[in-house]
């Protein structure tokens, strides 16, 4: 019995899948604040180089992969896909459970697929440094790695709690060669602004971030997440899942991952999507996010900043409001007010499914994964590994031979003190303030009704 599907290195996809010219309805775009028009790449032009931005509105249903983004991928890329037969036989399940498993990159997630690009078109456009920000460090070590191997400097905001909760996250960016601050820090304009909320969040450290790379004609942005050029570059993930899970002789039912802006869950599905769309099949999907930062299942469809202090343009997303700061989670990763709008509209449109997951039943389904599989989760992941374990036992229920995959986005060896505190009985459930959701949603931009 097969435990491992391994690709060979020549079957990296060549091409990334872009899904904007499949999604329903007229395009939403991205809006100008100041104007209420969309926003064109001379609003994007002063953070962003002009082969992202291409990428960022591109209607091309696929777009080449550069070879030397394919040789750096070649590091850790085909990832594998796992049948996690233990697990099955835990669960006492019909159901088949496979997992990609993205935490063998160096970063140890998901991160470096766009990390790795980013450096690259930024290199390409004569760029040396790229500022950024990171909730759980993934992706702020992802973009070091990435700055490194194309000789380029790398500065992190790292979000406060995070700051503190993860020390050898910080230590893995210096180790690349990037700097790192606790943000909110006094070097921004927008950090002082936030100094009342000294645990940050992910808003806070892109505002920071933006700030700077706005002002230096040196340095650029780079966003971890929810754009759609990021949810592009993940989309490695889905191809390469197609092609094991053909070696496998299966095909999804159901596609799950857990959803922080939406990046590595995108990357997992849309080729999935595509084929549901274009080519007749009825895979469902459904994302999972932590229930202290609910952006699918209670946000409100609206235009909104994708940072706290209102410097982005506006983005048609679920959002629990851009100056809402989230209960401080271990899942870093995944404490953000919005998601990608790409990712939204499908959810939009009923052909993607959210749910929201506890921390503490997370932690407690991330522990029986281990006990079972070995590998010992990131906290964000863990959220998807609940809502599979769910789908596996809703599928005993009804006695049906499920085929679940499950996008495990990272390993958890830097967030052992979330699991200290789990094993302690000391996590507990933060609560969501629907109080604090609705005063937020209260201060939303004036923008057109999407609703
Ligand atoms: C391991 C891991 N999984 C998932 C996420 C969520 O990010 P996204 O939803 O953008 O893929 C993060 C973000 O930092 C992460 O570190």
């Amino acid at each position: 019995m097969t435990t491992k599907y391994l690709l060979d290195e020549s079957r990296i996809p060549t091409s990334w899948v872009n899904i904007l010219p499949d999604l329903p309805g007229e395009p939403l775009p991205p809006l100008n604040p100041g104007t209420g028009q969309p926003a064109g790449p001379e609003d994007l032009t002063p953070i962003f180089p002009m082969g992202l931005i291409e990428q960022e509105v591109s209607a091309e249903p696929e777009i080449e992969i550069p070879e030397e983004v394919r040789e750096i991928y070649k590091l850790w890329r085909p990832t594998p896909l796992i049948r996690a037969r233990r697990l099955e036989r835990a669960l006492d399940t019909p159901a088949h459970i496979y997992y990609k498993y993205e935490g063998v990159s160096p970063a140890g997630s998901h991160k470096p697929n766009s990390a790795v690009a980013q450096a690259y078109y930024n290199k390409q456009a004569g760029i040396d440094r790229l500022v950024t920000e990171t909730g759980a460090g993934q992706w702020g070590s992802a973009l070091s790695l990435a700055c490194r191997l194309f000789e380029m400097e790398c500065e992190v905001f790292m979000v406060g709690v995070s700051y503190d909760q993860k020390p050898y996250r910080r230590a893995m960016i210096e180790t690349w060669g990037g700097t790192v601050h606790r943000s909110p820090t006094d070097l921004t304009e927008a950090g002082r602004s936030q100094a009342s909320h000294p645990s940050g969040s992910l808003g806070i450290a892109i505002s920071e971030a933006v700030e700077i790379a706005a002002k230096s004609p040196d340095a650029n942005y780079a966003l971890g997440s929810v754009l759609n050029h990021v949810c592009l570059h993940q989309t490695v993930i889905g191809q390469e899942s197609i092609d094991a899970m053909e070696m496998a002789g299966e095909y999804p039912d159901v596609v799950v991952g857990c959803v922080g802006g939406g990046s590595n869950f995108a990357g997992l599905i849309y080729p999935f999507v595509r084929a549901n769309l274009r080519g007749g099949r009825t895979t469902r999907f459904l994302g999972a996010e932590p229930a202290a930062c609910p952006t699918l299942t209670k946000g409100r469809y609206a235009y909104d900043f994708g940072d706290t202090v209102g410097m982005t343009p506006l983005m048609p997303m679920y959002t629990l409001g851009h100056d809402f700061v989230p209960p401080p989670v271990h899942a870093g990763g995944l404490r953000y007010h919005g998601d990608a709008p790409s990712l939204c509209a499908l959810v939009k449109a009923g052909m993607v499914e959210a749910t929201a997951v506890r921390q503490t039943e997370a932690f407690a389904s991330a522990v029986q994964f281990a006990s079972c599989e070995g590998i010992i989760p990131a906290p964000e992941a863990a959220h998807a590994i609940r809502a599979t374990v769910d789908e596996a036992l809703a599928a005993k229920e009804v006695g049906e031979e499920r085929v679940i995959l499950l996008g495990l986005s990272g390993h958890g060896h830097f967030d052992m003190s979330a699991y200290s505190a789990y094993h302690a009985g000391e996590l507990e459930d933060l609560e969501f303030s629907e109080a604090d959701m609705d005063e937020a949603l209260g201060r939303l931009p004036e923008a057109p009704s999407i609703a």
